[in-house]
């Protein structure tokens, strides 16, 4: 019975929502994000983060990170949805080189047990809205003639 209403709220929520992110593997819910700003601020991810528009509050970078790691902007290849709810929840899976803490642990702290569910869709909801991709790929190859 749970399953099937689970199921239902599944397939409404993935035919209300524009793109089909089922195909990525997993689907949340629609987030919002304006109410993901407010989460990105509420956290203080920009004690470690820069983002276009916002002023990084580098007073309280750790000091084992030299500088803080952009989000957003334009990338070579855009962050997928569960890559950026994976970057979340579970950060040491990929540590940027230059930030590697002692331990193979990242210095980005573990939200999971205060962030509620809807605070990480709407969350990642606004970081995605936040990168770009880069116009077009750079080529550098000689011409022949
Ligand atoms: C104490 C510092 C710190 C805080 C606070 C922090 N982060 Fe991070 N974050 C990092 C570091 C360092 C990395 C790079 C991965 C690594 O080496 O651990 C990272 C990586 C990421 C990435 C992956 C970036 C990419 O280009 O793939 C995302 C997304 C991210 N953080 C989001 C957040 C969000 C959202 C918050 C607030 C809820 C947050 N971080 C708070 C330090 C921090």
């Amino acid at each position: 019975m749970k399953t099937f209403v689970l199921t239902a709220l599944f397939v409404t929520i993935a035919g209300l929502s524009g793109c089909d992110r089922s195909s990525q593997g997993f689907s949340l819910p629609q987030g919002n994000a304006e109410l993901g700003e407010q989460v990105f601020v509420k956290y203080q991810c920009l004690s470690c983060h820069t983002m276009a528009g916002y002023e990084t509050d580098t007073e309280n970078l750790p000091g084992s990170m030299e500088t803080p790691v952009a989000l957003g902007g334009q990338v070579s290849r855009i962050r997928t949805y569960p890559e950026l709810v994976t970057s979340v929840i579970n950060p040491s899976h990929r540590l940027a080189e230059g930030y590697e803490a002692e331990s193979d642990q990242s210095v980005m702290p573990s939200f999971n047990d205060v962030m509620t569910v809807t605070e990480l869709v709407n969350l990642v909801y606004f970081l995605e809205d936040h990168y770009e991709l880069e116009p077009y790929p750079r080529t550098d190859y000689v011409s022949p003639h």
